[in-house]
C-alpha cells in the first residue's frame, strides 16, 4: 500500500482509511488522485482485515470538485475518451461499506464523491454544493441523479441551478447526510461509526449494501423480492448462526465473515 502521492492510507481496527491529500488545491480530484483512490478502495475491498472503509479530506475541504485546471482546455471527444468519471463508478462498485467524513468544501465532484459513499458524517463546517453551473457546465458524476434521489427535486434544482452551497444543517435536514458533529469531533465520530460497522458480519454488511443500492434501480415490488432473497441467503452464513446464538446466550457475537 506504499507509493501513493496524493492520498494517504491506513488500516486501524479493521477500518481502512483513505485520506485525500492535495491540501493546496483543496483536494481537487485530478485523474491521478482518483486513480490512486480507486486502487486503494479496491485493495481494501480485497483485504479481509478491512471490514469498513473511511474516506476523508482535511478540515478545509473534503474535495472542492474535479480539477478544473485539468479539464479547462479539453474538448468533448477528449473528455469522452479520457472518461475520468468512470472512476466514480469504480468507487460505487466497492462492496464494503464506505463512511465519508466531510469537513469544509464538498463541491461538484467532491459532493458527488461523498454521495457514492454509504454514510456521510459531516462537520458543522461542511458545505455541500454543485457549482458546475458557474463554470458553464453541469454536474457529471451523479450530481443531477444521486443528489435528486437523496434530497428530492426542489433542493436539487435549487443547488444545481443556482450553484449555492448547503450548510451542514441544511444537508442534514434534506437527508444528504446522516449526522452533523462539531468540527473537532467529525473525524473521531466517523471513525467510531466505521468501527461500529466493522464489528458487524461482513457478509450481512455486503448483502445490506447491495440490497439498498439495488433498490434504487428497481420497482418497489422488485426491490422487496430481491431483499427477501438476500435475507434468506444470509442464513447460509456462519455469521447468521453465530449472531443468533450469541443473542440467545446473551453475549457479543464474534463475526468471521463466512
Ligand atoms: N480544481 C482545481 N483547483 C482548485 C479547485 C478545483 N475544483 N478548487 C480549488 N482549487 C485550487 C485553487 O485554484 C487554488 O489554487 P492556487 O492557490 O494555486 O490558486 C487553491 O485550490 C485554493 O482555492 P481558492 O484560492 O479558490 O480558495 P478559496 O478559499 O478562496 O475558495 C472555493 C474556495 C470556494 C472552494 C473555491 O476554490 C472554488 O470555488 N473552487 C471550485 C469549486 C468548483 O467549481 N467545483 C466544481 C468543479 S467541476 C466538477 O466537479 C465536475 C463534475 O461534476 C465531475
Amino acid at each position: 500500500m506504499m507509493g501513493y502521492e496524493q492520498i494517504l492510507v491506513f488500516v486501524e481496527d479493521s477500518v481502512g482509511r483513505v485520506q485525500l491529500n492535495r491540501p493546496k488545491a483543496l483536494n481537487a480530484l485530478n485523474s491521478k488522485l482518483m486513480a490512486e483512490m480507486v486502487e486503494a478502495m479496491r485493495a481494501f475491498d480485497a483485504n479481509p482485515e478491512v471490514r469498513c472503509i473511511l474516506l476523508h479530506g482535511d478540515e478545509k475541504a473534503f474535495a472542492a470538485g474535479a480539477d478544473i485546471r485539468e479539464m479547462a482546455d479539453a474538448g468533448a471527444i477528449e473528455m469522452y475518451t479520457r472518461d475520468f468519471i468512470s472512476l466514480w463508478d469504480a468507487v460505487y462498485q466497492t462492496k464494503k461499506p464506505i463512511v465519508a467524513a466531510v469537513s469544509g468544501y464538498a463541491l461538484g465532484g467532491g459532493c458527488e464523491l461523498a454521495m457514492v459513499c454509504d454514510v456521510i458524517i459531516a462537520s458543522e463546517t461542511a458545505k455541500f454544493g454543485q457549482p458546475e453551473i458557474n463554470l458553464g457546465v453541469i454536474p457529471g458524476a451523479g450530481g443531477t441523479q444521486r443528489l435528486t434521489r437523496a434530497v428530492g427535486k426542489a433542493v436539487a434544482m435549487d443547488m444545481v441551478l443556482t450553484g449555492r452551497m448547503l450548510t451542514a444543517g441544511e444537508a442534514k435536514a434534506a437527508g444528504l447526510v446522516s449526522r452533523v458533529v462539531p468540527p473537532e469531533a467529525y473525524l473521531t465520530e466517523a471513525q467510531k461509526v466505521a468501527q461500529e460497522i466493522a464489528a458487524k458480519s461482513p457478509v450481512a454488511l455486503q448483502l445490506a449494501k447491495e440490497a439498498i443500492l439495488q433498490g434504487f434501480e428497481t420497482s418497489l415490488a422488485g426491490g422487496v423480492q430481491m431483499e427477501r432473497r438476500l435475507f434468506y441467503m444470509s442464513f447460509a452464513s456462519e455469521d447468521q448462526k453465530e449472531g443468533m446464538k450469541a443473542f440467545m446466550e446473551k453475549r457479543r457475537p464474534d463475526f468471521k465473515g463466512r
